[in-house]
């Protein structure tokens, strides 16, 4: 939801702290700020304000050289999006200065019980965790100020403290947001994410919950919160630039796009190593076991996991329901006597799929992450996780990671399958129809000529259907467009009366038994002046469908039709010059509830 990005060691941290969080931006962008330690009047200065990073950059253009800082980049939760709300917050005396990513929850009671005395300029529930630091540190040594502090606190954090009586030192906290440790030669790199540690940390270590962190330049120290030390073990981080950036593409979401066929291909490498089974039979044998698979997820993964149930009821004959993490975290169904979950995440950190696997592992019941990272809360507290390989995903618009995600259930519903096909050849052939299209496609030119309207309708039936509905996502979530996926069959029953003159319907299908049934959906809102559009598997083609796509397995349809519509979505917000890659309101990795 935020990005956070601390460094202390031989550099200057204006750049790197700068540099990370240009990274981090698309985890939320509605302000930015960063602090500095100022060696000439040893305080720390505090530059920030509503806005992007850029502006950021521009401010601190001419801010003398530090070798600690923390910046932050902010999706506001609590109080407006202006320059008091913005991070870093400090402390009343300006002793203490932090960034923060998560909500807390307490953050009133708090204010009551402790800090009645405080001062406070923001609205933020940050700022209470500061003024708490500072009242504890009028009586404790300053890590105890800390850690008395951290055990106040309800909801979730990712925290960086800086202490004006010793700028030698960044203290750091974790429970529940996402934060890791990246080292190297030049110093100690603290962020929420790794790729805020490219190009300035050689390995990195992510931070389990309920840890505090002493960061010196030359050596970082992991407490639990009764100040035991911690073991902790670095790993190499093999990301590199070419990971997080745009290279020849205008935009995130258009590179993403164009590496889907790669990161098929990449998928099958890995999954099918030869003479080597990559799913553990552990998950084989606990899918098996149950009696109903119960798909919780969010958004975009949500769409994936609507196709994965069709792939595991189809191939595995399991018993599937896919339910939305929100409405499952409080509303949960009745469930079978041996259910088995699978959460389906991009990030990893979900605050609503985390809500999920914490009342799955209080009822004992095993589950798995199928996730892009696997150093992620929810891939580390599910009983087990599949990595996706999609590569870092920036673009706020979910496209290569909810191909990976259904290449990923195609080939676990595989596994649990009597195998009789070549799952490696379909998913091949998959990737080459995506390939030619994307060499040959107008979408531009289409899009520009249909989507002329405040609204728009996906509609499709069965797989397509579900299409449809991550298509609408598409749509809406970068080009604002009111737009809804709906079953075919379905739209008569109603929503038909909102089709007018001129409003855009566009028909995906792959599916040639259903062929003739979708078609005379399509004739009925033509007949009330809608004006249509066709996206067709080959084998479904008629005269005048606009775009055609290469056939592929019948269950693997939706990772082809998928490319089109993503398309759809690129050129009508480029059309409309907003944001592409940031939206607005919106965040890549939503941690909170
Ligand atoms: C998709 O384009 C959106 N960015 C959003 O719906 C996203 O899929 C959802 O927030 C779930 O995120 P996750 O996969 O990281 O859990």
């Amino acid at each position: 939801m935020c990005g956070i990005v601390g460094f202390i060691g031989n550099k200057n941290a204006k750049d790197i702290i700068l540099n990370g969080l240009t990274r981090l931006e698309y985890r939320g962008y509605d302000s930015a700020g960063l602090s500095l330690f100022n060696n000439r009047y040893q305080i720390f200065d505090v530059y920030k304000d509503e806005g992007r990073v850029q502006k950021l950059i521009d401010s601190t253009k001419n801010a003398p050289f530090s070798n600690i800082g923390i910046g932050h980049t902010r999706w506001a939760t609590h109080g407006r999006v202006n320059q008091e709300n913005s991070h870093p917050h400090y402390s009343q005396t300006r002793r203490f200065i932090i960034v923060h990513n998560g909500v807390i929850e307490n953050y009133q009671q708090l204010k009551d019980q402790y800090l009645s005395k405080s001062k406070f300029y923001s609205e933020t529930d940050t700022e209470v965790i500061a003024q708490l630091i500072e009242t504890f540190s009028q009586t404790l040594h300053v890590e105890n100020a800390i850690t008395t502090t951290l055990k106040l606190l309800h909801g979730s954090y990712a925290l960086l403290v800086l202490d004006a009586n010793d700028p030698e030192k960044i203290y750091a906290a974790k429970y529940k947001s996402p934060l890791v440790i990246g080292k190297s030669s030049e110093g100690i790199t603290i962020a929420s994410d790794l790729m805020a540690l490219i190009g300035y940390s050689n390995t990195y270590h992510p931070l389990e919950d309920k840890t505090f962190v002493v960061a010196r330049k030359d050596d970082v120290r992991v407490f639990n919160l009764d100040h035991l030390p911690i073991d902790v073990e670095f790993k190499p981080l093999e990301l590199t630039d070419t990971d997080t950036t745009k290279g020849e593409f205008a935009h995130y979401m258009m590179k993403e796009i164009h590496e889907q066929p790669s990161v098929i291909r990449r998928i099958i490498t890995n999954y099918f190593v030869p003479n080597q089974t990559f799913i553990n039979p552990e998950i084989i044998q606990s899918i098996q076991g149950s009696d109903r698979v119960y798909i919780l997820a969010a958004g975009t993964s949500m769409h994936a996991g609507l196709v994965g149930k069709q792939l595991l009821e189809k191939l595995a004959f399991i018993p599937v329901e896919v339910h939305i993490a929100s409405e499952f975290a409080y509303q949960k169904p009745l469930l079978s006597k041996n259910p088995f979950f699978i959460l389906i995440t991009q990030s990893g950190e979900t605050a609503d799929l985390r809500a999920c696997v914490v009342s799955i592992n209080e009822m004992k019941y095993k589950s798995l992450t199928i996730t892009n990272v696997p150093t992620s809360t929810l891939a580390r507290e599910a009983t087990y996780s599949l990595e996706l390989f999609a590569g870092p995903e920036i673009a706020v618009a979910s496209t290569k990671a909810y191909v990976a995600q259904v290449s990923v259930l195609a080939i676990l519903a595989y596994e649990l399958s009597s195998k009789s096909f070549d799952i490696k050849k379909e998913l091949s052939i998959a990737a080459l129809s995506i390939e030619h299209f994307l060499e040959n496609q107008a979408m531009l030119y289409l899009t520009r000529n249909y989507l002329t309207k405040r609204n728009c309708f996906f509609i499709g039936r069965g797989l397509d259907y579900l299409v449809g509905l991550e298509a609408a996502l598409k749509l809406k979530e970068i080009s604002y467009i009111q737009t809804e996926g709906f079953a075919a069959g379905e739209l008569k029953h109603g929503t038909i009366a909102l089709i007018e003159d001129g409003t855009p319907v566009i028909a995906l299908i792959s599916d040639p038994t259903i062929n003739g049934n979708t078609r005379s959906n399509l004739k009925e809102v033509q007949a009330r002046g809608a004006n249509t559009f066709r996206i067709v598997m080959e084998s479904c083609k008629q005269e005048g469908d606009q775009v055609i796509l290469e056939d592929v397995h019948p269950l693997l349809t939706p990772l082809v039709m998928v490319v089109p519509t993503q398309l759809i979505a690129y050129y009508a917000a480029l059309e409309r010059s907003y944001d592409i890659d940031k939206p607005r309101n919106l965040a890549k990795s939503v941690t909170v509830e």
